[in-house]
């Protein structure tokens, strides 16, 4: 048996699309009520919905074997595990932002930035050599440089609609991710047939979608 921890919200429709075109039979996790943990039906494998920051917290500690987490959350939190396949959905970026019109890199002023995702804000300033505050925010994050906390934002841009409903732009790209599926390191090695037929089985829906796109 392998458990597999998929990222519930956003990206949960385009991974249990994914899993359903692979072949497994998710019809349990359309209609799943506020259950977490899901045996499938024609396949030896459990799937559990969480946070997507547990996601790889229950990777790195083996209780799940495999992951579909975005690259924002693998930036922000994750190292100890392989990151395998790219799915090829949940496209978005980081980027820097803040009000509109305004030059970030003009003057020498100490700058403050809001994020929820200060370890992506930090490593993108120091490559940069820059020394920056970070105000650590946990949702709309659009708000800090509203409110004037902020100086600028780094956080995820997807059609750009938040941004633009509240009169601020993107300054910079910091980096463009997408889902993810990373795997357990002990069970790469325990449980390999298993990991290699799942990996085999979504690679082959991934090329379709490319070669059909
Ligand atoms: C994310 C992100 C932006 C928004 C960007 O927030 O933090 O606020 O989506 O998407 P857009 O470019 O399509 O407008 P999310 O909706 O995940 O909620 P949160 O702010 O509560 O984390």
């Amino acid at each position: 048996m392998i458990r597999i921890a998929l990222t519930k919200g956003r990206i949960e429709k385009k991974a249990i699309e994914l899993l359903t075109e692979a072949g497994y039979d998710c019809s349990e996790l359309e209609d799943k009520g506020r259950k977490l943990v899901f045996k499938l039906k024609n396949a030896d494998i459990e799937v559990v919905l969480a946070k997507a920051a547990d996601v790889i917290t229950y990777i790195e500690h083996g209780v799940c074997d495999a992951g579909i987490v975005g690259e924002d959350t693998i930036m922000e939190h994750g190292k100890w595990f392989h990151e395998i396949l790219d799915l090829g959905f949940g496209k978005c970026k980081f980027a820097l932002a803040g009000i509109k019109g305004m030059n970030f890199y003009e003057g020498y002023s100490h700058k403050v930035i809001a994020s929820k995702y200060p370890k992506v804000t930090k490593n993108f300033f120091n490559q940069k050599g820059i020394d920056v505050e970070i105000v650590k925010i946990e949702g709309s994050v659009e708000l800090a440089p509203i409110l004037n906390l902020a100086d600028a934002i780094v956080d995820i841009v997807e059609t750009g609609s938040t941004l633009r409903e509240n009169g601020l732009e993107v300054y910079e790209d910091v980096a463009y991710i997408s889902t993810r599926l990373i795997v357990n390191t002990a069970s790469i090695k325990l449980k390999k047939a298993e990991i290699d037929d799942l990996v085999k089985r979504l690679s082959a829906v991934i090329s379709k979608d490319e070669n059909d796109a």
